[in-house]
């Protein structure tokens, strides 16, 4: 088996391109087909759902919209702490259909406070798009209606996702392995 290192790490092929690329058109027309006509919005949330978003949107045929945004997290003086901000989101969500577009949902706790985020703009609905899950990682209950693949708990990097700030730009995915 190949093994790649990034940084300190060893990784293997876990998911290879053409599968990814196969999975995210299936996904692509699903998403085209229940939402035509709607206009939806989609939010890509960066870093690492950029290559996923440009696949994806690749293979949308109904007319949409795409956006980037970023989460910043502070301690808030909230009674629940960390507060979460959603920083470049210039367009205005009310009434419209939003696709939220991310890398990986693995405890779901980011994705949690997004929704909570987002349903305070008054959108119409928000469906959520994730490449990947890890569905024993799970600590809420998420609807995600549109998952490319769902896997173990184990430390994953490339197609966008990244190892401390490395291994975006490998094709495939790849797993953490012993050295
Ligand atoms: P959650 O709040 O636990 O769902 O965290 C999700 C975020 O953790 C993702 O957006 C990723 O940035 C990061 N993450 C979780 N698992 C992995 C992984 O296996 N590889 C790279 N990043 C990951
Ligand atoms: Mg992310």
């Amino acid at each position: 088996m190949e093994k790649v290192k990034v940084r300190d790490k060893y990784f293997a092929v876990s998911i290879p391109e053409a599968e990814i690329k196969r999975r995210v058109a299936e996904l692509a027309a699903q998403i085209s087909k229940d939402l035509q006509g709607r206009k939806p919005i989609f939010l890509s949330v960066l870093n690492g759902s950029f290559v996923f978003a440009a696949d994806l949107l690749r293979g949308i045929t109904t007319d949409c919209e795409i956006t980037f945004i970023r989460l910043a997290s502070y301690s808030g003086t909230s009674s629940t702490g960390e507060v979460q901000q959603i920083l470049g989101l210039n367009e205005s969500l009310e009434g419209r259909t939003v696709v939220i577009v991310e890398d990986i949902i693995d405890s779901g706790l980011t994705m949690e406070r997004l929704l909570e985020s987002i349903r305070s703009l008054h959108p119409a609905e928000v469906r959520i798009a994730a490449l990947l899950v890890k569905p024993d990682n799970l600590k809420t209950e998420l609807d995600i209606p549109y998952c490319c693949f769902r896997i173990p708990n184990d430390f994953i990097v490339g197609y966008g996702l990244d190892y401390d700030g490395e291994g975006r730009n490998l094709p495939d995915i790849y797993t953490v392995v012993a050295d």
